[in-house]
């Protein structure tokens, strides 16, 4: 059988990220308004500076607002539920993002809940979990969002097909879990209990793995031409590549998977890029609904 098709999280990405950036420059120029995202980060984690960071230059890249929020470690619940609460009521906000993990002393859950659920952009809010299982209008979260995209754009129509998720987090597996069965998927959602995994995955057209445990998912738990979408990013050591170095795997043995899938997504450039830009396009949804109007349609290159 044919190698997989390798699926381009960057360069759909990108395609989204510029048709974002097209209907930002109608709403300014129909309507006059601009959307703005707020990315808080308290503390100095090197990973979420760098998250951050992208998030605000491609924020600027679309034509949007970004507004920077950068606290110290040690900050308090309360001063950082003031900031939040500033930001609900600020009108130049339209989405709101306040990156996780939070140190210890504050409680992630309280300041998730005091978002305002219009500008959730996260889709993390109890409000849009509750929507997003209702099947109402909802704020997703970003990840699942990207994931559900890039299915959609290789496969089509994906009614009756069997979807298998590895992993239940509320940030990803859950949320995969809702909008693969709002696409009239037949879902289940294994996990770390889940008896006989490989026989679970083996009878699954899609894959979605969100375990975040290295190359776990071998090349014979795939069923042949299945669609397989690796969320994991895990770092392992490198030796090939000199000593103390190190390399981005997921949870799929991505060289045995890529003789057996039909299409997967690489790691890193799958599924990572694809977050970002559905960050964007919920911005741009936030903002849309927060003034009454429509998401412009694309007005074409
Ligand atoms: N940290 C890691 N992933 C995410 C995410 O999707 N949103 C936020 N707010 N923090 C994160």
């Amino acid at each position: 059988m044919a190698e997989a098709r390798i699926i381009d999280g960057k360069s759909f990405a990108a395609g989204l990220r510029a048709r974002i950036g097209r209907q930002v420059a109608v709403l300014k120029a129909r309507h006059g308004i601009i959307p703005g995202l707020a990315a808080v980060l308290v503390g100095d984690d090197p990973a979420s500076q760098v998250y951050v960071r992208s998030k605000e230059k491609q924020t600027a890249e679309a034509g949007m607002a970004s507004v920077g929020r950068r606290l110290a470690a040690d900050t308090s619940q309360e001063a950082l539920l003031t900031i939040v609460n500033a930001l609900n009521t600020d009108p130049a906000v339209h989405g709101i993002l306040v990156q996780l993990p939070l140190p210890d002393q504050i409680d992630t859950r309280a300041i998730i809940e005091a978002v305002d659920p219009a500008k959730d952009v996260d889709g993390f809010h109890p409000i849009n979990v509750g929507r997003l299982v209702n099947g109402e209008d909802a704020l997703a979260p970003c990840t699942p969002v990207g994931c559900a995209m890039m299915l959609k754009d290789v496969l089509g129509d994906l009614s009756g097909l069997n979807a298998v998720i590895v992993g239940r987090s509320t940030i990803v597996g859950k949320p995969m879990a809702q909008l693969l069965l709002a696409e009239n998927c037949t879902v289940t959602v294994a996990h770390s209990r889940t008896r006989d995994l490989p026989a679970v995955c083996r009878n699954a057209d899609i894959l979605v793995a969100a375990v975040g445990r290295a190359q776990m998912i071998k090349g014979d738990w795939i069923k042949p031409g299945a669609t397989v979408i690796d969320v994991g990013i895990n770092r392992i050591e490198a030796p090939e590549k000199g000593v103390g170095k190190t390399r981005l795997v997921g949870d799929v043995a991505f060289d045995e998977a890529v003789q057996v899938a039909g299409a997967i997504t690489p790691v890193p450039g799958g599924v990572g890029p694809m977050t970002i830009a559905c960050l964007l396009q919920n911005t741009l949804v936030a903002c849309c609904r927060q003034n009454g109007i429509d998401v412009p349609d694309d007005p074409g290159e």
